[in-house]
């Protein structure tokens, strides 16, 4: 089976997702730990109830990105991950980390990418007026929020939408790819390949909609 690591830093409703997911489907995948950079993070909880090993990696102990991240991939790789997994992990990775997991490493931000990469991307739709907006899983290369896309989700933008309505409905559609990408990656239907990531064997579009 698919041995899958998920980082965290909050809520964990992406996590719960891929719990629930995993457990109601026959996904050949198996999360083997959850780690969180942050103690107060209630995912830690989720994963817990979950019976999966749940732990604490404080990136304030210690002195730097690149040491947090050493630290980081000996915790991962104890678990031999073939997958990890963001799911609302709120560090920014070094290129030693990201380049450990070329090909095993993917993300969820909630836009639809390339557009608002970064923070506050729900408040920086609605002021642009945008009349859709969304979420996207990629695979996680050196460029922030930049790596190949693999699924997108679309929602329209309503009149009296607020950054707290919107990241609502988001999240509704994160809750749906996120699960789909990893199993597509599980059954080995996802790749990266040397010019974007792959579906079936095929390359996926730039962008494109689910
Ligand atoms: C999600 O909306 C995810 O897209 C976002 O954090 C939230 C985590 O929610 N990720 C990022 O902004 C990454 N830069 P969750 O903890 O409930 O899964």
């Amino acid at each position: 089976p698919c041995n899958v690591v998920v980082l965290i830093s909050g809520s964990g409703s992406n996590l719960q997702a891929l719990i629930d997911d995993l457990r109601a489907g026959d996904t050949p995948a198996r999360i083997q730990a959850v780690i969180s950079n942050r103690a107060d993070a209630y995912g830690l909880e989720r994963a817990r109830a979950a019976g999966i090993p749940a732990e604490v990696l404080d990136h304030k102990a210690f002195d730097g990105r690149e040491a947090f991240d050493a630290a980081l991939i000996e915790r991962i790789d104890g678990y031999r991950p073939d997958l990890v997994v963001l799911a609302g992990f709120m560090r920014i990775l070094t290129p030693t980390f990201v380049r450990h997991y070329q090909g095993r490493l993917l993300n969820i931000h909630p836009s639809l990418l390339p557009r608002y990469k970064g923070l506050h991307t729900h408040q920086r739709a609605l002021e642009a007026g945008d009349a859709e907006h969304g979420c996207s899983v990629h695979f996680v290369t050196e460029e922030l929020d930049g790596g190949p896309l693999v699924v997108q989700a679309v929602i329209p933008v309503q009149a009296d939408d607020t950054p707290e309505s919107l990241a609502k409905r988001v999240h509704v559609q994160e809750h749906r790819i996120y699960p789909l990408a990893v199993r597509w990656f599980a059954a080995r239907r996802l790749q990266l390949g040397e010019r974007g990531a792959m579906l079936d064997g095929q390359p996926l579009p730039a962008t494109g909609h689910l």
